[in-house]
């Protein structure tokens, strides 16, 4: 292993850039080269690598996003692009990939070690719906980005005696929704992998009203609806005001927390040294504060759970 290279693909997350820092440098470290692609898959079928330095990482580590961008890459998922990666990545003398995003970039990762390519794969998602890791890069961050937005929210809920919809990112995984509505105090968190019961929900809220609470915060996630015409559907039953907010992409930006930042930096050096060891088709992650790898297939063949305990306690804690 003389030559690896990073990329980033999917949707960005806070602590990419750590990671990528931690790639560089421990990479440099141990004596390799260290190449970065540009814009995920896409960039490496098309060529758009160049050789990093301990200085083309300065500076990054506070960074929302990534310095190498991102994509969505249609042209991976054809027989044809994962050739043209393949090929590129053969020209230009690379050993090993390391690639840092979620688990359509892992399919990605796992493709091309069956084609050949020496694949290590970070996770990169704030959607943290990789079963294999308690944690994904930039979940934390995101989590708390919401929380900030709830404590507002709640704020001038409570003010106008209101119902809120928020409606938090995180497509088939409800983690950002659950975990933020615990940490927020919300009365209700809806998440795809429960659904919810709308009648139930309005009883809920009514129950709370008569009980003096001052607002009711109720948690979507993206997966199971839109926030506006949750809110609307809330008013019409219950006759109390309700409004909506979509947080969007605020969650995927910012400075990435502590956490985020060192988990980052152990994954990163941990994927340089399994590629240093020639291990392949493999992922890294965390597991009860220590940094694994496991196999790809293996990792990806998980299915992500809802956290049953948390689900309950968030139930029993609203009331
Ligand atoms: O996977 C990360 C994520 O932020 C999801 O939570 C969300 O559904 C999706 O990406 C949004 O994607 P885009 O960047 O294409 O808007």
């Amino acid at each position: 292993m003389k030559k690896i290279a990073v990329l980033t693909s999917g949707g960005d997350a806070p602590g990419m850039n750590a990671a990528i820092r931690a790639v560089v440098r421990y990479g440099i470290d141990k004596g390799l080269k260290v190449m970065g692609v540009r814009r995920g898959y896409a960039g490496l079928i098309n060529g758009e690598i160049f050789e990093m330095t301990r200085h083309s990482v300065s500076d990054i580590i506070h960074r929302g996003g990534t310095i190498l961008k991102t994509a969505r890459c249609e042209e991976m998922k054809t027989e044809e692009g994962r050739k043209k990666a393949v090929n590129v990545l053969n020209v230009f003398g690379i050993d090993g990939l390391i690639i840092i995003g979620g688990d359509g970039s892992f399919k990605g990762a796992q493709v091309l070690s069956k084609l050949g390519v020496a694949t290590i794969g970070l996770p990169g998602t704030i959607d943290n719906d990789l079963a294999y890791t308690d944690v994904t890069i930039g979940f934390d961050t995101a989590l708390n980005t919401v929380l900030d937005a709830i404590n507002k929210i709640r704020d001038t809920s409570s003010s106008h005696e209101r119902v809120s919809v928020v409606e938090v990112m995180g497509r088939n995984c409800g983690d950002i929704a659950l975990y933020s509505s615990i940490a927020g105090g919300a009365e209700k968190v809806i998440i795809p992998e429960k659904g919810y019961d709308l009648n139930d929900l309005c009883k809920t809220i009514l129950e709370g009203k008569r009980r003096g609470k001052l607002h009711n915060l109720v948690i979507l996630a993206e997966g199971v609806g839109g926030a506006k015409e949750l809110a609307s559907k809330v008013e019409e039953i219950t006759g109390i005001e309700s409004r909506a907010t979509v947080l969007g992409h605020i969650q995927r930006g910012g400075h990435p927390s502590s956490f985020d930042r060192i988990l980052a930096s152990r994954l990163g050096a941990r994927a340089v040294d399994l590629l240093i060891e020639g291990k392949s088709s493999r992922v890294v992650g965390r597991r009860d504060g220590a940094i694994i790898d496991m196999d790809i297939d293996e990792a990806l063949s998980m299915k992500s759970e809802v956290n049953e305990e948390l689900y309950e306690l968030s139930r029993i804690l609203s009331y």
